[in-house]
């Protein structure tokens, strides 16, 4: 089934101008990049964006974390995109990702952890609707 997935490349990646290695890892597996965007987050965009974890004792941290400087916003497409693209980034603990994949090559630890991807289609949808406008999504 052909979906559509929500990648942000976090300020760790994008401060050690990793964005054109990851992204090339991405079209590598065959991902296609539907939309494309560098911006920063407000406190207020990321504490909505992240509203989902507000009960979870490293919300601020994270909040903190992903406005410390700029993201990457990329909306990807392909068979199965949601779970291609979390297989391809691995474990959301770089010390528990699999050789090959985006976060045991780049990430620094639990918090740095150079990317993210939408966890279900249901979340991509709101999170790509969050990133990106009709006009920007093609
Ligand atoms: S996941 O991918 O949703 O299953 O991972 P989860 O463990 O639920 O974590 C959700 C997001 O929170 C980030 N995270 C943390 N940030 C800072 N400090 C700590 N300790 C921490 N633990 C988890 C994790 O990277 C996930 O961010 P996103 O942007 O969704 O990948």
């Amino acid at each position: 089934m052909i979906e559509r997935t929500l990648c942000l490349i976090k300020p760790d990646a994008t401060k050690r101008n990793l964005i054109g290695a990851i992204l090339s890892m991405i079209e590598g597996k065959g991902l296609t990049i539907k939309a494309l965007k560098k911006l920063k987050l407000t406190k207020e965009q990321a504490a909505t964006f992240y509203i989902v974890h507000k009960e979870r004792p490293f919300y601020n941290d994270l909040i903190n974390y992903m406005t410390s400087g700029p993201i990457v916003a990329a909306i990807l497409e392909g068979e199965n995109a949601v779970k291609a693209y979390r297989e391809l980034m691995g474990a959301t603990n770089p010390e528990n990702a699999e050789q090959g994949t985006i976060r045991k090559t780049y990430a620094l630890n639990l918090e740095a952890n150079s990317v993210h991807g939408s966890d279900s289609p249901e979340n991509a949808a709101i999170e790509t609707a969050f990133m990106f406008s009709g006009l920007e999504n093609c």
